[in-house]
């Protein structure tokens, strides 16, 4: 059973496996993206009832330019259709959207409606939902070095005084005031990390599960969340033994 006195502070998934779910069903893969989108739907709602502060989704990512334009553009647009269709409910259930990444190259129309998703939500206190665009752990990393050697050349930062808490301030999550996270869960049957949150996970619990994207349901996110609460964190320490 789900203990909501013991839930995770900050939830992070790896929505994967859209476009297996729509080659099992002889579906273009834009259907998977878009069954995809239902879930994640589902999944928002599920984590702000349940009360959990902060949760990210890795939606796109750098490496994901790869694939064909078609596929691409199908999930910027659905993206757009998403936030569209949902801004009403996210503001009603006090939810905040913000994006981790750089959506500038997604095109004007999709940035304006994630802008006014930011500006709309940006005064909720709810649930913090971040999701990732065009986002790589490693881009997110390059980009706080840079901003640190500014400041160490600008004379606001003695590179001595550089600490772990300075690097974690400089990355998406820190400027958000984002924790890092308790658990990052994987769909599809992948047990890899594909370039999230790379310095974040230091200490986070890791679950995968082989459920498609398309079909994990709340249901499924509860027991991922279960598995969470059964596991035993020790964070380099020991328990006192007797
Ligand atoms: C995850 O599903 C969504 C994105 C990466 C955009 P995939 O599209 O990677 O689905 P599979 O892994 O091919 O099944
Ligand atoms: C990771 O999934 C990225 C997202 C879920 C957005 P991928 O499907 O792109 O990762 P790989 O290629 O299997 O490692
Ligand atoms: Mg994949």
């Amino acid at each position: 059973m789900l203990d909501i006195n013991r839930m995770p502070v900050h939830v992070a998934i790896i929505m994967d496996g859209n476009g297996r779910w729509a080659e099992k069903r002889k579906l273009p893969r834009v259907m998977g993206h878009n069954a995809g989108m239902k879930s994640m739907t589902e999944i928002v709602r599920r984590a702000s009832d349940l009360g959990i502060k902060y949760l990210t989704v890795y939606a796109f990512s750098t490496e994901n330019w790869k694939r064909s334009k078609e596929e691409v553009s199908g999930i910027f647009k659905l993206l757009v259709k998403y936030v569209d269709l949902e801004l009403d409910e996210l503001c009603r259930n006090n939810v905040r959207v913000r994006i981790f990444g750089d959506y500038e190259g997604m095109g004007e129309a999709v940035k304006d409606r994630l802008d006014k998703t930011l500006g709309d939500t940006k005064d909720n206190t709810g649930l913090e939902f971040n999701i990732c665009l065009d986002y790589g752990s490693r881009d997110e990393m390059t980009k706080a070095v840079r901003a640190i050697a500014r400041e160490v050349k600008d004379g606001e930062l003695k590179s001595e005084d550089i600490t772990e808490e300075t690097i974690s301030a400089h990355l998406f999550t820190g400027l958000a005031g984002v924790p890092d996270p308790d658990v990052i869960i994987r769909t599809s049957g992948e047990e890899r990390l594909s370039n999230f949150l790379l310095w974040q996970c230091a200490y986070s619990e890791m679950i995968f599960t082989p459920v498609l994207w398309p079909d994990y349901t709340p249901e499924e996110f509860e027991k991922s969340l279960e598995e969470f609460q059964s596991r035993d964190r020790r964070f380099g320490g020991r328990k006192e033994t007797k």
